[in-house]
């Protein structure tokens, strides 16, 4: 048999190999385009979808990599949007909204429950064929965001490996010995724990590293996160909480995707409905949007219901003299 070792030059290979794009893990991203997805379906948070755009495009481009693209802490109240970011990164990046895994961690609150789900029972015992949550779709599809919502409730097991994962862009099933890969992967906590904290110790604040070194110092400070998983995150941010004109542009948004699904074009909504809308969210939740698309629903489904077995295409939505809904086919 031939000798290997003289078959060809392998130092000489090995330059070129790394010169080459065989071994590269880098991508392009349009930066332009992915800011306007993440625009047309996140308002009021400009200056973190710039920035997360701008993160992106640079860590994907990087030849070598044994992480993940990017790690990112979300912080900030509930209901402004921290989770329709992920989604909107992964629909934009991967393809498919579908392609996020999600973990809520308050149910990976126990060691063993957590470890058993997320990468799979030891073997022999129960549902150990199955795999882990977390590792046994990586394996059929490496190219996933994975979010983990409300990471203050987890075990600090599950920060273990968290470690290894943002770390080493790999994870071990328990019940396989097989290694899950995450070098292609984004990784997304969100925590809305201390977002008044935050928000008090960096009012006033304008500069993007003071207020990141305040928020960090103030994670390590309360105990929310060991030292090493911060050292692990790319970015921080800061959601800020929503305010009257934002929650109206959002409300058009949510009116635009519910008439699409009843496959009108919406062409124009009066301000007085949407200021109905406004008042009704604000009665039943003061802080947050989470009824808004409830609210909507009821306001505007019946009409759009109605349009859709007339097969319109188009609607505007006026009122009349006493403030009741009055709808226009376009
Ligand atoms: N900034 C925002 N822009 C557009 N929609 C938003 C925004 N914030 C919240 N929403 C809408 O409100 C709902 C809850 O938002 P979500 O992203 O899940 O909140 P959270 O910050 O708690 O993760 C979703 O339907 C989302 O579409
Ligand atoms: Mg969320």
């Amino acid at each position: 048999m031939a000798d290997l070792k003289k078959m060809t030059d392998w130092e000489k290979l090995g330059k070129m190999i790394e010169d080459s794009s065989l071994d590269d893990k880098s991508h392009d991203v349009d930066e332009t385009k992915l800011l306007a997805h993440l625009n047309s379906r996140i308002r009021g948070q400009d200056a973190i979808l710039k920035d997360v755009a701008r993160l992106v495009r640079l860590s994907w481009k990087k030849k070598d990599r044994n992480r993940p693209i990017c790690s990112l802490l979300l912080l900030g109240p509930t209901g402004t949007g921290k989770t329709e970011l992920a989604k909107a990164l992964t629909e934009h990046l991967y393809g498919n909204e579908k392609d996020m895994l999600r973990f809520d961690c308050s149910e990976l609150a126990n060691a063993d429950m957590a470890k058993s789900r997320l990468t799979g029972s030891s073997v022999g015992y129960q549902g150990s064929e199955s795999g882990g949550q977390l590792t046994r779709p990586m394996f059929a599809n490496p190219r996933r965001l994975i979010l983990f919502d409300e990471i203050e409730k987890a075990d600090p097991l599950v920060f273990d490996l968290l470690l290894q994962l943002m770390g080493d862009g790999r994870l071990t099933e328990q019940s396989s010995g097989k290694t899950a890969d995450f070098t292609q992967a984004i990784i997304v906590l969100t925590s809305n724990a201390i977002a008044e904290e935050v928000a008090k110790a960096t009012a006033g604040m304008k500069d993007y590293h003071e207020i990141l070194n305040a928020i960090k110092t103030l994670l390590a400070e309360q105990k929310i996160f060991r030292p090493e998983i911060l050292g692990r995150i790319d970015k921080v941010y800061q959601f800020k909480p929503l305010a009257g004109m934002v929650i109206a542009e959002i409300a058009t948004l949510k009116i635009a995707k519910l008439g699409k699904e009843y496959g009108l074009e919406v062409e124009f909504v009066a301000p007085e409905l949407l200021i109905q809308a406004l008042e009704a969210n604000l009665k039943v939740s003061k802080f947050g949007i989470r009824e808004l698309e409830r609210i909507l629903f009821d306001i505007f489904a019946p009409s759009l219901a109605e349009l859709r077995d007339k097969k319109e295409k188009k609607v505007a939505f006026e009122v009349d003299p006493s403030g009741k809904i009055v709808c226009r086919p376009g």
